[in-house]
């Protein structure tokens, strides 16, 4: 049986409501298992929450709630924003859920009898919003209160001192610099490769510490075999990705387990790199995965900004998705579509960008309203005036020379559509799909059937016009559906392919249209919108 490709997301904190950084990843994620899905691969998507940690203690303390209460309420807007943004997931994983927690409880108990965790003290400075401990080498300067800001996100740092378990770091170090350079896919794009690739030039710290003692930190997963001790946050977290296909510690790992592991693709954003591609390597080494069950790619993107500012909840300078979908984009009968058509458009996946409403409304006027919408509303406008409401039958000459380019770029797409796709390049092949929609709108202004309306004996020419234009918005359609499915799903319907399923095989095909097809009512899909707001 063919293996399953097996995306996942980060699980992110509940601490506060997700904001367009969140749902980058997850649309990027949603985008690529569409896609394979659409190829008719089996697929499984698993995103979800990070619940436990001193960050999320503090802002259930804040709320005047307990964790538990104050992370049942926060979960629930991400899984609406979810189900608002199309994100069609096979799993919502909770790490308070007692699936995860027994199993990280079994996974912590095999690799003390392993003899891979030790018990000592430890002496370092805390970043509690990103939950990471780093050492006097890696400080990122001192803040005007004396303090050492942290090197990832500039905030400052608390010392901590404690006992702990820990799980050694440096003696995995060869194996991982080894394994990092026989596998130059494991880490996408090549700048984040080669940020740890520099990383691990330099030795690492000898261990890190995988609990935290209760006199600090309570909400955490208790230690099975030391009570005074929780689970780290990161450490349980990231149990996640073998804890859901149902790794409970044996060796070897099972096989209904290998139908999903490893991962095909973890996407993170880069904030996260070193947690991913550095600890979550090595726990599974000294678990005693071999190089064939290590995750096949790490996919780190860039961040969202406000001017030169990462957007995050603790910085609060957050973008809401709700806000941007029903408020910015108001009267879009399409918005969440037009919103992952923007994040995954405006900025190439693997760079960082800046967000704006402005750039929002450019995309949507330009690239949808005039481009995309234009070319469905026209085509289907004509085929009603001059085709009765059916897509007509192509002339008997078939299709001309002047048709030619056009027939070829629309067969091309789907290849081109899938070497992007294979490269993560989601922006590349959107804009793949939009160059063949402007091909198609200009090929109208050339064509102009309104003049071959007139004229009776080129009756035959106006019919193969509006076929060509039909088989194009049919491929168009397969292949955006990955990146807009309720448009894609918008478009079919409005041509009349009803319950005809797409498939991205259809793409590279130039006939799939049924001739004679009533088409259904077609209203714009993008409305024109005067903006109202600007920031
Ligand atoms: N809980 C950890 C992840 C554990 S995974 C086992 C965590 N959570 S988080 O809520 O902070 O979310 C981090 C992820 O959200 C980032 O890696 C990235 O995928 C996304 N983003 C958060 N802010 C972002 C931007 N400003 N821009 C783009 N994406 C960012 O870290």
């Amino acid at each position: 049986m063919a293996k399953t490709l097996y995306l996942t997301t980060p699980l992110y904190y509940v601490n506060a409501a997700p904001h367009i950084g969140h749902s980058y990843t997850e649309v990027a994620a949603d985008c690529l298992a569409r896609y394979h899905r659409l190829k008719g691969e089996p697929v499984f998507l698993l995103t979800g929450t990070d619940e436990h940690g001193q960050k999320i203690e503090q802002a259930a303390t804040a709320a005047g709630k307990t964790p538990q209460a104050f992370v049942d309420g926060v979960v629930q807007h991400f899984k609406t924003l979810w189900t608002t943004l199309n994100i069609r997931y096979d799993d919502f994983i909770r790490t308070t859920e007692p699936r995860h927690v027994e199993a990280v409880q079994q996974i912590l108990v095999k690799l003390r009898e392993a003899g891979s965790l030790e018990r000592s003290s430890y002496q370092g400075w805390y970043c509690t919003p990103d939950e990471t401990f780093w050492t006097e080498a890696e400080l990122g300067g001192t803040a005007t209160t004396g303090k050492p800001l942290c090197p990832s996100c500039q905030r400052p740092l608390d010392p901590v001192r404690e006992e702990g378990w820990h799980l050694p770091l440096r003696a995995h170090q060869d194996w991982l610099k080894q394994f990092i350079k026989t596998h130059p896919r494991f880490i996408r794009p090549e700048s984040r490769y080669n940020e740890l690739t520099s990383l691990l030039e330099q030795p690492l710290p000898e261990s890190l510490c995988i609990t935290r003692p209760r006199s600090r930190v309570k909400w955490g997963i208790p230690v099975p075999f030391d009570p005074e001790h929780v689970v780290y946050v990161w450490f349980d977290a990231l149990l996640n990705y073998i804890t859901v296909p149902g790794y409970r510690g044996e060796t070897p790992p099972s096989e209904a387990f290998c139908r999903l592991w490893p991962a095909d693709v973890h996407f993170i954003g880069k904030d996260i790199l070193r947690h991913h591609a550095l600890y979550w390597p090595i726990m599974l080494h000294a678990l005693g995965f071999s190089d064939e069950l290590m995750p096949t790619m790490i996919f780190a993107h860039g961040w969202w900004k406000i001017g030169e500012q990462k957007m995050s909840k603790s910085l609060g300078n957050i973008v809401n998705p709700t806000v941007v979908i029903n408020e910015v984009l108001k009267g879009q009968p399409y918005a969440a579509d037009v919103y992952r058509y923007f994040l995954l458009r405006e900025i190439p996946f693997g760079q960082d960008g800046n967000f704006s409403e402005d750039a929002i409304f450019t995309r949507l006027s330009a690239d949808l309203a005039n481009d995309l919408g234009n070319l469905v509303n026209r085509t289907l406008s004509m085929m009603e005036r001059y085709g009765a409401g059916k897509i007509p039958a192509a002339g008997p000459v078939g299709c001309a020379v002047e048709d030619e380019p056009l027939r070829q770029a629309a067969v091309d797409l789907a290849g081109r559509v899938s070497a992007a796709m294979d490269r993560m390049e989601f922006s590349v092949a959107l804009e793949a799909i939009m160059d063949v929609v402007s091909g198609a709108n200009r090929y109208i202004e050339t064509a102009a059937p309104w003049k071959l309306a007139k004229q009776p004996d080129l009756a035959p020419r106006l019919q193969t016009v509006l076929h060509a234009l039909a088989e194009v918005i049919r491929i168009v359609a397969i292949t955006l559906d990955p990146f807009m499915p309720s448009v894609a799903d918008a478009i079919w319907q409005q041509m009349g392919h009803g319950t005809t399923p797409r498939r991205f095989a259809d793409a590279a095909q130039w006939t799939g249209v049924k001739s004679g097809q009533a088409i259904g009512p077609h209203p714009v899909l993008f409305p024109r919108v005067e903006k109202t707001t600007s920031t």
